[in-house]
């Protein structure tokens, strides 16, 4: 009975609701602005700004276009917290103390266009924190305490242009969370604690193809290892990445000499600490880099290894098996020999038992 009941109300009933009581609020919205806050009419705008606040206010014109709500004391954003003010194209909540944003805080904001959530204490993102927001081209994440970017995947940041996560701290991030931003031209990832190793490959492969394609990056700066502590991700040679494959191991000369990357900014001062470096981990990269000529040579002496491998192998088989022939013949030789000299004694033996028997 009962779900007869809602299912014949349901979707119209809800759908006239929904319009009813957001009449009612643009009604109420056009007369009302939150205490601490000035409502500018005509550009659809409310400064909230500089007034210590320490929620979002509740009673925002839901006609609001744009929102100030920045140098306020904010701790969090809850979910669906404008769900009143869907109309929204720019929210600026930067200087404030946000901590965290509740899943689904943006909640309804399909005209977002600039979100700034610079200088805050965001430690880490929800993954689909912005996936409500279709129409948002610019992102200010810079000055938190990221850890990790969100992953940007599935979500619908199509129109995402600009993205700032300056002064976090990035250790990495994933080239397909990147390749989830098809309309990205500008990013800055300056001040993080990009560790260098070859989990940042795949970044500095996409950010090649990003700049070659007329992006605008402020670069990434290593802070790990210590060998590329202050480098540009972008700069650092392209000999490193045999360093990432693991059949190379420790060893061998270094030498610049190599011709594929003649045309690349190889670091001044790179190459004589290199080699004291012993300490990093598999992945890191590895500072010494071989020469073409000089893996060749690797691959010669293997190559050789094994091929007096199997010969040395071949030869102690067969040297096994003469020995074995050898003795096993010698063996069947002696056989009969010993039977017949057995046989004898103990005739020997039985003779005077027999006598004494007789
Ligand atoms: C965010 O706000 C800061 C100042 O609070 C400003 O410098 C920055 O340009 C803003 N970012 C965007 C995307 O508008």
């Amino acid at each position: 009975m009962k779900y007869q009941k809602s299912n014949f109300q349901g979707p119209a009933m809800k759908g006239d609701l929904l319009w009813l009581s957001s009449v009612l609020l643009l009604l109420h919205g056009a007369s009302s602005c939150p205490e601490k806050c000035l409502c500018h009419k005509p550009t659809k705008s409310v400064d909230c700004s500089r007034q210590g606040l320490r929620e979002i206010p509740l009673d925002l014109p839901p006609g609001t276009q744009i929102l100030h709500l920045q140098h306020n004391q904010i701790r969090a954003v809850p979910t669906s917290a404008f769900i009143g003010t869907p109309l929204l194209r720019s929210l600026d909540l930067s200087n404030n103390a946000l901590f965290t944003l509740a899943p689904g805080a943006f909640l309804g904001l399909a005209h977002l266009q600039v979100l700034n959530l610079t200088q805050n204490s965001l430690q880490s993102l929800e993954n689909n924190v912005f996936q409500s927001l279709p129409q948002l081209q610019e992102l200010d994440l810079s000055f938190n305490n990221i850890q990790e970017l969100p992953s940007f995947k599935g979500e619908t940041l199509n129109h995402l242009t600009w993205l700032a996560v300056q002064r976090n701290q990035l250790r990495h991030v994933h080239r397909a969370q990147l390749a989830a931003l098809p309309s990205l031209r500008v990013l800055f990832f300056r001040d993080n604690l990009w560790k260098c190793n070859c989990h940042l490959l795949d970044l500095k492969l996409w950010l090649e193809s990003f700049v070659y394609k007329g992006g605008i990056t402020d670069g990434v700066i290593c802070s790990a290892p210590d060998i590329w502590k202050g480098k540009d991700l972008l700069k650092i040679p392209y000999e490193l990445y045999n360093a990432c494959l693991p059949l190379l191991g420790n060893g061998g000369p270094v030498q610049t000499q190599f011709p594929d990357t003649a045309e690349l900014d190889l670091p001044p001062s790179g190459r004589p600490q290199e080699q004291t470096d012993k300490s990093q981990s598999d992945c890191d990269l590895k500072a010494k880099t071989r020469p073409v000529s000089l893996r060749h040579a690797l691959a010669t002496v293997v190559i050789t290894g094994v091929i007096c491998g199997v010969v040395c192998l071949m030869m102690l088989v067969a040297a096994v098996y003469g020995c074995t022939y050898a003795a096993i013949m010698a063996k069947s030789h002696r056989q009969p020999l010993r039977h017949a000299m057995e046989r004898r004694s103990l005739q020997e033996e039985k003779g005077p038992l027999a006598a004494s028997l007789a």
